[in-house]
């Protein structure tokens, strides 16, 4: 079967792609389906199966010549039981749910699962901006912050498959918890964080752009209006990403001084601001971790964009079958 299926599936939306085993290429993209909204995990499941038909139908192949379906999942993975342990930036913040076997049964095709950022850790050391580095970490900044770790070669599982939940790292002790840990870094730099930052700075009465950019709605604010007011020279909106860029360097230090990775990526939706926010996590960083294990560790932009969690579930297809035929 020369097709295998990758689907990316976000606190927001899910989309799916078909890549050629061969030659490792993105043949059939689906559309961006919502995944937030549903009602209950069962809708849910029925959005991955949309996605996956969708690919399928603009590959222009048939479902038999698919090998499996790895799904990317924001959350703690029991990869072995088709379960997701724990999701918590789902409405209805997701705890033990079955997503692999109805989502099989729907398809007719095997399905996996593997915790988004793992996948994407996984996707940048085969395909992207970390090609053959041993020791690599890998960050995600989106609707929730996700971490991969990668030492020797190989992605740091931990007992129960949730090693390297690196958004869960306390920078913050006794700080905000909303539905993450308590002072945890995901607290000070998911999206609705930033949002946060930014809207207080509004509701203060700071001199920025950002007020009437939105129409003084702060549910119409989001990282990438503050970067475009950032960029224009706004200094409420630079600060925003400074103020974010610290409590995530200051994250960044505590990794380097435990796993010694020669190179850190930074991707999901939030890393398109770029050097706004790329430029205050590297001074951070490297102010704070120990300079003989930071001196060798670069701080990169992710190589595969948006693609990194439907590539690596493709990977992970691979791996657990594509050795069979
Ligand atoms: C979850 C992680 C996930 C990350 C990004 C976090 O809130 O705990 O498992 O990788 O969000 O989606
Ligand atoms: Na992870």
């Amino acid at each position: 079967k020369p097709y295998v299926i990758g689907v990316d599936l976000g606190g927001t939306n899910v989309r799916a792609a078909v890549i050629k085993r061969e030659t490792e290429e993105v043949v059939g993209r689906g559309d961006n389906l919502p995944s937030y909204a549903m009602d209950g995990v069962a809708q849910t499941c029925a959005q991955i199966v949309l996605a996956a038909e969708n690919a399928i139908e603009k590959a222009g192949i048939s479902r038999d010549q698919v090998l499996g379906v790895g799904v990317a999942v924001p959350g703690h993975v029991k990869a072995k039981e088709g379960m997701v342990l724990w999701a918590p930036n789902f409405k209805d913040q997701w705890k033990g749910v079955q997503i692999a076997a109805p989502v099989q049964e729907a398809l007719g095709l095997p399905v996996f699962l593997g915790n988004d950022a793992n996948l994407a850790a996984l996707g940048e050391y085969a395909f992207g901006a970390g090609r053959g580095v041993r020791h690599l970490i890998m960050i995600t900044l989106g609707t929730g912050i996700g971490g991969g770790i990668i030492i020797d070669g190989k992605l740091l599982e931990g007992a129960d498959g949730g090693a390297g939940e690196v958004g869960h790292v306390i920078v913050n002790a006794g700080g905000r918890g909303g539905n993450t840990s308590f002072g945890a870094i995901e607290g000070e730099a998911q999206i609705s964080a930033i949002v946060e930052r930014a809207a207080r700075k509004i509701q203060e009465g700071r001199k920025t752009v950002l007020g009437t950019l939105v129409d003084y709605d702060r549910f119409m604010l989001t990282p990438a209006i503050i970067a475009q007011a950032a960029e224009a020279g706004d200094e409420v909106a630079i600060e925003v990403f400074e103020e974010t860029g610290y409590y995530l360097g200051v994250t960044l230090a505590s990794l380097i001084n435990l796993f010694n990775p020669q190179m850190i990526v930074i991707g999901g939706g939030v890393a398109q601001a770029g050097e706004l926010i790329l430029d205050p996590i590297r001074r951070t960083t490297y102010a704070c971790a120990i300079r003989s294990l930071s001196r060798s560790c670069t701080i990169v932009p992710a190589g595969l964009g948006d693609n990194a969690g439907i590539l690596g579930g493709a990977a992970l297809v691979l791996q657990l079958l594509g050795g069979a035929e």
